[in-house]
């Protein structure tokens, strides 16, 4: 029987909270109070104790996460940013905003995460951070990253975008480095119904000065004590994020379902995410392999199932980039940009929908 499987349907993912975020809405409207108000506070302080971390700070986007978080650490100008080579382009401008220079290291192809074996010879002098990406729910190797950082004096910021909740032998997304920078663009595993950002971290005075920089580098109205940004986690915004905070946890079960199905159920002719049994994996995306990946689409699509691809084409090949990266090669990278596809896996989506995916992309081999 033919079925009808959309790769993401936003309005259908938020069905079961609507009552609630109506209700949320309704009570931030009539409190007259629409910046940085209650519900910032409580959800900062909620998702930190999600993220297991002291503190929480509440800003506009995931990219602002990332472009605050690198300015927090006042860097000399041209810092030196080791960054994964696989990734949304984000990250990248994530650092080139922040007037640093990205170093791209190449992916583990199995994990399709930063090749931690790759980062020493990457080390010069100048550089200051090691940005990890945690691409589609699996944590980077921060065990070994960590290690290099402490080695090397380094900074780690985690781009937590992808992973919130997921954890390297028990240890959380977001607690590990000097920052965490987290999104909440509605696609996410926790997704507002705009844009929506946070960072976490351990540290005090990086915690105040943050608080500071989201809001024109002001601590007390009119004095500005850094040159920051307004970026600003919206009131509205972080009502619905407290209440998509309290199902987090049903959504991460019902996602580690579906991909379990997909695992058990899909031939081995494609490539598989990988499992390993100290990672626990949030799965915001499902990304298979397979060098017939255009023929693999149209095939699903004839037969009702929708699927994307993150990303089509790599940073270091994009247009506005090509001063930065001119003749680098990252063939990993490119290769995992050329075969990756991303299968639905939505709260929505049901084990029929998967098992019926998995059927169609079986038959396609056969
Ligand atoms: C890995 C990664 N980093 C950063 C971001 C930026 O987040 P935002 O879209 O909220 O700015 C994204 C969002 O898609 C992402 O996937």
């Amino acid at each position: 029987m033919n079925r009808s499987v959309p790769y993401e349907n936003l309005a259908k993912l938020n069905e079961p909270f609507y009552k609630e975020f109506k209700d949320s809405f309704s009570e931030t409207l009539e409190s007259g109070w629409y910046v940085l108000g209650k519900n910032v506070s409580t959800f900062e302080e909620e998702f930190a104790k999600f993220c297991e971390v002291k503190y929480c700070v509440g800003v506009a986007s995931g990219l602002d996460a990332l472009v605050l978080s690198l300015l927090c650490l006042e860097l000399p100008e041209n810092s030196e940013v080791i960054i994964p080579a696989n990734t949304y382009i984000a990250s990248i401008l994530a650092v080139v905003n922040a007037k640093l220079t990205p170093i791209l290291v190449e992916p583990d192809p199995k994990t399709c995460n930063i090749n931690v074996q790759l980062i020493e010879e990457k080390i010069t002098s100048k550089t200051k951070v090691i940005l990890p990406v945690h691409l589609y729910g699996k944590l980077s190797d921060m065990e070994g990253i960590m290690k290099l950082a402490d080695k090397h004096s380094l900074h780690v910021i985690e781009d937590c975008a992808q992973a919130h909740g997921a954890r390297q032998n028990g240890k959380i997304a977001g607690s590990i480095g000097t920052f965490g920078a987290f999104s909440f663009y509605p696609t996410k595993n926790l997704g507002a119904l705009g844009d929506g950002g946070a960072i976490t971290t351990n540290n005090e005075e990086h915690y105040k000065k943050l608080k500071a920089l989201r809001n024109y580098g002001s601590e007390i109205k009119y004095h500005n004590k850094y040159i920051g940004l307004n970026s600003r986690l919206d009131e509205v915004q972080a009502g619905f994020l407290s209440i998509k905070l309290k199902y987090l946890q049903q959504i991460t079960t019902h996602k580690r379902k579906l991909a379990e199905v997909y695992h058990k159920e899909l031939t081995d002719q494609v490539t598989k995410p990988l499992i390993q049994d100290d990672y626990f994996d949030v799965y915001h995306i499902y990304n298979i392999r397979t060098d017939r990946r255009s023929e693999l689409k149209s095939y699903l699509q004839k037969n009702g199932v929708n699927s994307d691809i993150h990303y089509p084409i790599p940073p270091h090949q994009q247009l506005g980039y090509q001063h930065l990266f001119d003749g680098l090669v990252f063939s990993v990278s490119e290769e995992i940009h050329e075969t990756t596809l991303s299968l639905p896996i939505s709260f929505f989506h049901t084990v029929e929908d998967i098992k019926y995916v998995s059927k169609m992309i079986n038959s396609f081999f056969e």
